[in-house]
């Protein structure tokens, strides 16, 4: 996992649980008390580990801890990578550009980060459906990114996901459709 989502892990865990509870959750995990740099990789299993462990502490799901966490993620990625966003996107026009213009010009810039392939298809005007399939089964983590994308934009969603690798599917499928 990419040590930019490490370091914002870090930051999503102070400010929603604060006090020593990233050191607790660091020793609990079992990966040590290292610090995570921005631009370094880490092995997933410690990222997972991590999670893992916040959900048996808190003694929420980690489906929705990574939600959680994938809506704190997007301010911060825009506030990253801004030039990558374009100023008539809506909340289906971004999600439909993150693979081709976004995660693709961060696998460019960046060799050791490996965002997950998504497909991402315009089913109507307003709904889009995301095929993700990725080894880190994350796609809690992607919804709570669907959400923060909605949230930037002050728009309102409702997903699905019919199909999901969590309950034996290949691959998962995020319907997302905004109200208009
Ligand atoms: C400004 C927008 C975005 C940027 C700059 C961005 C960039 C990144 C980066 C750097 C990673 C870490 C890769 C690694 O650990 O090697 C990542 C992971 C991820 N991204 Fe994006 N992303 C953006 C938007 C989105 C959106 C909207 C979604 C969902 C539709 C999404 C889905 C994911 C998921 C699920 C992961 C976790 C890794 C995995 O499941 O394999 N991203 N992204």
């Amino acid at each position: 996992m990419h040590g930019i989502v490490l370091v914002e892990l870090r930051r999503f865990v102070d400010q929603k649980f604060g006090g020593d509870t990233w050191k607790k959750l660091q020793q609990e995990s079992g990966v040590g008390s290292k610090m995570y740099m921005a631009m370094d990789s880490y092995p997933d299993q410690e990222a997972i580990a991590l999670v893992t462990t916040a959900s048996r502490m808190t003694g929420k799901p980690v489906a929705s801890l990574l939600e959680d966490f994938g809506e704190h993620l997007v301010p911060r990625f825009i506030g990253i990578y801004p030039m990558l966003i374009k100023p008539q996107w809506k909340t289906l026009d971004f999600l439909e550009h993150v693979e081709e213009t976004i995660h693709k010009i961060v696998r460019r810039d960046n060799p050791g980060a490996n965002p997950p392939q998504l497909t991402c298809t315009r089913v109507s005007p307003n709904e889009v459906v995301i095929a993700y399939n990725s080894s880190r089964k994350m796609c809690g983590l992607a919804k709570g990114m669907v959400k923060g994308v909605a949230r930037h934009y002050g728009e309102e969603v409702a997903l699905e996901e019919p199909t999901c690798m969590l309950r034996g599917g290949a691959q998962c499928k995020i319907f997302v459709k905004t109200a208009g």
